[in-house]
């Protein structure tokens, strides 16, 4: 039997090394799977959609079986629309359980045929977060530990403004 396609769905400002580490289990455990920027309407993001994209290229880009997409409608139908029938969510915490856990039930009332897995994040990235890697950088300090060098130089391209 063939792996499924995934999506992996994220807000991702910016990337960091949990994420990373999330897509390199899922590429393991899928056929393809499909990095999917979700773009929120009413958020302001620290780096708008084409910066996201940009960076995403530059630290996905490699992988032979993972495609880079951006969506803003619902995410089970942009997973419907690229043959994906399951979502992948990393979890760093109990906070993140029950928001997930809520997200889930949305998604598979509204489109039972895509499941959501959620992989632990590995022992040392539970507290590695996008906003904190934006608030320690934001205050000039070195963030090279939680996210790729990409993502540092963008972050200090920023901030430098
Ligand atoms: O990195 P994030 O912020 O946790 O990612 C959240 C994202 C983009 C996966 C989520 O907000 C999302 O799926 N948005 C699309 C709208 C949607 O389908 N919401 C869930 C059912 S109401």
């Amino acid at each position: 039997m063939t792996a499924p396609i995934a999506v992996y769905p994220g807000s991702f400002d910016p990337w960091t090394f949990g994420h990373t580490d999330i897509l390199e289990r899922s590429v393991r455990l899928f056929s393809r799977v499909v990095v999917a920027l979700g773009v929120h309407p009413t958020r302001t993001p620290l780096f708008n959609a084409e910066e996201r994209l940009e960076l995403l290229a530059q630290v996905c880009g490699s992988y032979p079986n993972v495609a880079i997409e951006k969506f803003d409608g619902l995410l089970v139908d942009f997973a419907r629309s690229v043959g994906a029938t399951v979502i992948v969510r990393g979890l760093r915490s109990a906070a993140d359980f029950d928001y997930e856990t809520q997200m889930t039930a949305a998604n598979a009332d509204l489109c039972p045929e895509v499941d959501t897995v959620f992989l632990p994040a590995k022992l040392g990235n539970q507290f590695v977060s996008a906003s904190l890697v934006r608030e320690v950088a934001r205050h000039g300090k070195d963030v090279s530990r939680y996210a790729p060098k990409a993502v540092v130089e963008a972050l200090q391209r920023k901030y430098a403004r």
